[in-house]
């Protein structure tokens, strides 16, 4: 018989297949048997073999017998009646470790106990001895018992497996090589593919890819239990030894791209590769993820993000998740394969993987998700994350075509009455919600929502087509179209760096300049829907002592000093709003003491005011103070804003005047509650260009005496 032995290569849940995939490429029949046991049949040769080739397999165990044992008599008789000579010599050292699962004899030290004196029993007689020294080499053996069926065997390896002897340095999480090559094996890499692990840590993943690369057996710089054997001829050992040299391949050009954050694990990955002899196959860079670009094309990246043990890790690793589709769409050709065990890794990427493993990184669970690009030959263009389809490009079309038509109709107005800054767009085409904003030669264009027909790299490649579009199609030169984007969280946006650099610009309307921030505000310091009430507030302004409350950048106190008020005096929590007021204020020559400007909190500053603090008129221009959905709500809403209407009625003098707005969409006003007359002014206030007549609503209410 050529293979008269049975033999066990034991695994982590979950890679069986893998290594039984592994064992048929070294020639042996292999069957998987039990969950994490792959049985394969073989001569004595096999066990150097398999020890030294299998790179997803934990250890080899000979497997001695199997038998039905619902007792401990036949447990311990059939034990007995083993030839245990054919392994072990009368001097060998022989502990028994057990396990049982779901069978009758539950107790494994008493499995463990009969065994060993059953084959104590056996080796005396077998080999003729009265007492057994235990001073040679080790054959540990264990007794495994499942559905009350007992296996017996002997392990062959010693040290797991996972030992290369590579690895005496590891960073702060490694995950073991048998899992980084099964990720490997899982993945379509082969050496003449384009190789990245972005969170490379001690390397494991990009040695075990290059090990694989170069047909290197991943045993061959350890020792194994099964070397001290006496009845296996070290021959054996020799010439498996001297095949897996034979086999192995010279360096391939494919050099393997390995990165991460931290240069202090880089260290220890560049000396473990160098351990395994691979380091010129392996290039190792710092880099941040955000910063992952790779000009090659058909590539895998393989890796292993960090992950958290504790809720607050997870937290603080959610941006990082989050980023990944728009990080990963810069490698559009590429195939990504991901282990990680964060939980509702899909629902965060917005991506189904095309396939799911439940895989053990020790005893972490994880899932190693498989996202799988084009293939090269086949023609295919559609990126795993991001891409423009049909619908996107025709839809770039309508945009377009409606943006040339408004342009058209507003070209005439605006800057006939001094007016630069101006409405194009305001979600004019529904599934097109966008705002877009002219600022003289500029473009602002923001999102009026997030549609969830695209998953966020989409969206993300999208929301760039339709600013190029609308750049080509009013003629702004594309680097002065800017975009903000919606519903993506700070820390997200700044792992993927889709911020722009800051960019501010001088602004004119009716004469007056403001400044303008087109890139990392949400507005730009200029509400153009307030064009009108602005001028409605110079107009009246003209020896006025003028309260800003919620002044932002201040636009209401440029046009009251330019109305010629008396005073104004600029309040805000925020002190680079108020900044950005003063500068707004000097830029148009308004430097004098009678214009003051306070960071403070609104209710707290009115509080604050001396009793005969007096103002004539006041801009009350609140942000929307509730998001939330239930009417309930709105009432405290709307008792909230008249409690802040009447405290500043308080400081006007008699006839004074509040302009009060609110874009709060279901804003319910009982004018009953103010001590005021109230006017309710929306319709003048809403400029032209602006389509959407609910953008905002505004009255005027006036101090009675
Ligand atoms: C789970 S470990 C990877 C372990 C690796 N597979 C190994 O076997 O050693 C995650 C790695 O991600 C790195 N990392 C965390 N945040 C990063 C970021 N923003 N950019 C790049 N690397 C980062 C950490 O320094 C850490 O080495």
């Amino acid at each position: 018989m050529s293979n008269p032995y049975t033999f066990i290569a034991t695994t982590a849940f979950g890679l069986e297949a893998v290594v039984k995939r592994e064992l048929q490429a070294l020639g042996y029949d292999a069957r998987s048997t039990s969950p994490g046991w792959v049985e394969f049949d073989g001569d004595l040769s096999a066990i150097c073999r398999t020890n030294l080739w299998l790179r997803s397999a934990d250890r080899i165990l000979v497997k001695v017998a199997s038998f039905t044992a619902a007792d401990f008599d036949a447990l311990f008789e059939t034990t007995k009646s083993i030839d245990w000579t054919q392994w072990l010599p009368a001097n060998a050292h022989f502990p028994v470790e057990g396990r049982s699962v779901r069978s009758t004899l539950t107790s494994v030290p008493a499995n463990q106990r009969a065994v060993k004196k059953a084959i104590v029993e056996a080796m005396k007689s077998q080999h003729g001895v009265s007492s057994l020294p235990e001073d040679g080499p080790l054959y540990r053996c264990q007794i495994a018992l499942l559905k009350d069926e007992a296996t017996l065997t002997i392990d062959t390896t010693g040290p797991s497996l996972h030992k290369r002897g590579y690895r005496e340095f590891a960073g702060g999480a490694p995950i073991k090589e048998t899992l980084a090559s099964a990720m490997v094996q899982l993945s379509f890499w082969n050496e003449e593919k384009p190789f990245l692990d972005p969170f490379c840590g001690s390397g494991t993943i990009a040695i075990e890819a290059a090990m694989l690369g170069r047909n290197m057996a991943p045993g061959l710089n350890r020792s194994f239990a099964a070397e001290q054997w006496a009845n296996l001829d070290s021959v054996l050992w020799q010439e498996a030894r001297a095949e897996a040299g034979d086999l192995q391949l010279p360096p391939f050009e494919e050099i393997l791209v390995a990165t991460d954050a931290d240069f202090r694990v880089l260290r220890t990955a560049r000396q473990n590769a160098e351990k395994a002899g691979v380091a010129d196959q392996i290039h190792f860079q710092e880099r941040e993820f955000s910063d992952l670009q790779s000009s090659r094309k058909y590539g895998c990246l393989i890796t292993n993000p960090p992950y958290g043990e504790r809720l607050s890790d997870w937290r603080e690793l959610k941006p990082l998740y989050e980023s990944m589709p728009l990080i990963l769409k810069r490698l559009p050709t590429w195939s990504h394969f991901i282990l990680t065990s964060y939980e509702g890794f899909q629902k965060l990427l917005q991506k189904n993987a095309d396939r799911r493993r439940k895989l053990y990184n020790g005893r972490i669970e994880c899932v190693y998700y498989q996202f799988h690009g084009p293939k090269p030959k086949s023609g295919e263009t559609e990126p795993v994350f991001g891409g423009i389809n049909e619908k996107a490009a025709e839809q770039a079309e309508l945009f377009q075509r409606r943006l040339r038509k408004r342009a058209r109709h507003l070209r005439k107005w605006p800057s006939k009455r001094g007016i630069y800054c101006y409405r194009l767009y305001e979600r004019d085409i529904p599934e097109i919600p966008l705002v877009v904003d002219r600022y003289h030669d500029h473009l602002h264009i923001s999102e009026f929502e997030r549609p969830h027909d695209r998953d966020i790299a989409q969206h993300d490649d999208w929301l760039e087509l339709m600013r190029v579009s609308a750049a080509e199609a009013l003629d702004v030169p594309a680097e002065k179209a800017f975009l903000k984007r919606r519903g993506m969280q700070r820390g997200s946006a700044q792992h993927a760096r889709v911020a722009q650099d800051r960019y501010e610009t001088e602004v004119e309307e009716n004469g007056l300049k403001f400044i303008v921030n087109l890139s990392d505000y949400v507005d730009t310091g200029l509400f153009l829907d307030h064009r009108e009430t602005r001028m409605m507030v110079c107009n009246e302004s003209l020896s006025k002592d003028v309260l800003n409350l919620f002044a932002y950048a201040g636009s209401f106190s440029v046009y009251a000093a330019d109305g010629g008020a008396r005073s104004t005096t600029t309040v805000d929590l925020s002190k680079n709003y108020l900044d950005w007021a003063e500068r707004n204020m000097r830029l148009n020559g308004f430097t004098g003491d009678e214009h003051t400007y306070v960071q403070s909190d609104i209710r707290e500053y009115l509080q604050s005011l001396p009793d005969d603090a007096q103002f004539d008129l006041a801009i009350v221009d609140p942000p929307t103070f509730s998001n939330s959905k239930s009417t309930e709500d709105d009432w405290v809403v709307q008792e909230h804003y008249a409690e802040l209407l009447n405290s500043v009625l308080q400081r006007l003098r008699s006839g004074g005047v509040i302009y009060f707005s609110t874009n709060y969409r279901r804003f319910k006003f009982d004018e009953t509650l103010i001590h005021g007359r109230c006017h309710e002014i929306t319709k003048q206030t809403i400029p032209e260009d602006f389509r959407n007549k609910r953008i905002h609503r505004c009255w005027r209410i006036e101090k009675l005496d």
